[in-house]
C-alpha cells in the first residue's frame, strides 16, 4: 500500500522531559537531522530536564508549561508542522490514589492541543497505549488489534481512553489531521523509578529486596523504547490520516519471569523477593498484535532480544545513579503508604 510521504522540519513533542518522549527526542535529532523540536513539558514529578540535556541546542528547544494553557499551546502550534503527544499523567497506581489530575492533563490537555492544530490545520500524532482494550485472560489465546472494543479498567487507561475518543472525533468531525498509536509496555533508560523494572532494578542497586504485586503472573508485552520511536517516527511520517496504528514486538512475559531475569543479573537467587499487595483492578494480561503496522509501513523491532535489553537497562541504572537517586525515597515512601 502507498502512502503520502510527511515531511515536517519543525515538530513539537509533548512531554519530552519524561522517559518515552525524552528517548523520541533523541531518536529523532539522531535519525532525522533536519528537523527541529520543540519539547513542551510542565516538568511534573515525572519530566526531568536532564533527559534532553546536551543534545544540541539548535535542534532542540524546551519550553516549560502546560498542554492546558491554550494561549501558549496555540502560539507554539501556529510554528509548527506536526504536534507528537506524549505528554500526561501515565502511573497507574497514581491514578488510583488521586484520579484528578489525570483528567486535567490527560483529557483537557489533549483536548487543548487538538483545537489548536485543528485550528492551524497542522499534523497530529496521538501517543496513547493498550491499556484503552482493558485485559485478556491468561488462557486466552487471543491478542489485541485496532478492532478491539475499548474496555479500560484504570483512572489512567480510562482518561487515555477518553483521549483517543475526542481524537477519533476531532477527526471525522473536523477533518483533524491525526493519526493515534497504543503500544504495550516499554522499557529502557530515563524511566521514572516508579514504574515496575527501574523500581526492582534500583531497590536491588540498594541492597533492597525487590517487591512484587499480587501472584506475580501478570502478563506485558515489553518493547524496547527505541522501537516505540522508531514506530512513531513511521506512523507521523507514512501512517494514513485518521488511522490506528497498535505498536508492539511480541514481547509478553508475566512479571515474575521479568523479576527472576533481574535477580539473576544481580546474582541473586530467584526467589529473593517479597510479596506486596495487588494493585486493585490490575489487568491480567497486554498483548498486542502489530500486524497492521508492520505490513502496512513496514516497521520491524531492532530490540528483540529482551534478556540483552534489559542487561542493557539494568547498565544504564548502574552508570546513572545521580539521574534517578534524587526521586528514589520519595517513589518508596509513596508506595510503603499504599502498603507495596
Ligand atoms: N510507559 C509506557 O510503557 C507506555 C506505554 C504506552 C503508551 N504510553 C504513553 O506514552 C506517553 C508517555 O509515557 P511515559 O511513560 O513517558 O510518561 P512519563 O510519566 O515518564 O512522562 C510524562 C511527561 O509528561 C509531562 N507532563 C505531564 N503533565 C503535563 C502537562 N499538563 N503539560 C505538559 N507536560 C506534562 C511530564 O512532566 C513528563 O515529562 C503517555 O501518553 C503514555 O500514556 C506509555
Amino acid at each position: 500500500m502507498s502512502n503520502d510521504i510527511f515531511e515536517p522540519r519543525r515538530i513539537i513533542v509533548t512531554g519530552g522531559c519524561g522517559f518515552i518522549g525524552s528517548n523520541f527526542v533523541h531518536h529523532v535529532v539522531r535519525e532525522h537531522p533536519g528537523v527541529r523540536v520543540t519539547v513542551l513539558d510542565k516538568l511534573t514529578y515525572a519530566g526531568n530536564p536532564e533527559n534532553i540535556a546536551g543534545l544540541p541546542s539548535d535542534r532542540v528547544e524546551l519550553v516549560v508549561g502546560d498542554i492546558c494553557d491554550a494561549a501558549l499551546v496555540d502560539r507554539l502550534v501556529s510554528e509548527t508542522d506536526a504536534v507528537v503527544h506524549y505528554a500526561a499523567e501515565s502511573h497507574n497506581d497514581n491514578s488510583i490514589a488521586d484520579p484528578s489530575p489525570f483528567l486535567e492533563t490527560n483529557v483537557r490537555g489533549t483536548y487543548t492541543l487538538i483545537e489548536a492544530c485543528r485550528k492551524y490545520g497542522v499534523r497530529y500524532h496521538h501517543v496513547s497505549t493498550d491499556e484503552v482494550y482493558g485485559d485478556l485472560a491468561l488462557d486466552d489465546p487471543a491478542r489485541f488489534t485496532e478492532e478491539t472494543p475499548y474496555r479500560p479498567s484504570s483512572p489512567y487507561s480510562s482518561t487515555k481512553a477518553a483521549s483517543d475518543m475526542l481524537v477519533r472525533a476531532w477527526a471525522r468531525t473536523f477533518g483533524l489531521k491525526a493519526t493515534i498509536s497504543n503500544c504495550s509496555n516499554n522499557y529502557g533508560p530515563y524511566q521514572h523509578v516508579e514504574k515496575f523494572i527501574p523500581r526492582q532494578v534500583t531497590n536491588l542497586i540498594d541492597g533492597a529486596r525487590p517487591r512484587l504485586y499480587g501472584d506475580g503472573r501478570n502478563v506485558r508485552d515489553w518493547i524496547h523504547t527505541e522501537d516505540h520511536s522508531s514506530a512513531v517516527w513511521a506512523i507521523l511520517t507514512r501512517g494514513r490520516v485518521g488511522e490506528t496504528y497498535l505498536v508492539g514486538a511480541d514481547g509478553e512475559r508475566d512479571n515474575i519471569t521479568v523479576l527472576r531475569e533481574i535477580l539473576r543479573a544481580f546474582g541473586r537467587p530467584e526467589d529473593d523477593f517479597d510479596w506486596v499487595r495487588d494493585r486493585p483492578g490490575h489487568d491480567r494480561r497486554y498483548a498486542i498484535d502489530a500486524t497492521k503496522l508492520r505490513r502496512e509501513l513496514g516497521w520491524e523491532p531492532a530490540h528483540t532480544d529482551f534478556a540483552a535489553g534489559l542487561a542493557e537497562t539494568i547498565r544504564w541504572y548502574r552508570d546513572n545513579e545521580p539521574w534517578w537517586r534524587p526521586a528514589k525515597e520519595a517513589t518508596e515512601a509513596r508506595y510503603r503508604a499504599q502498603g507495596q
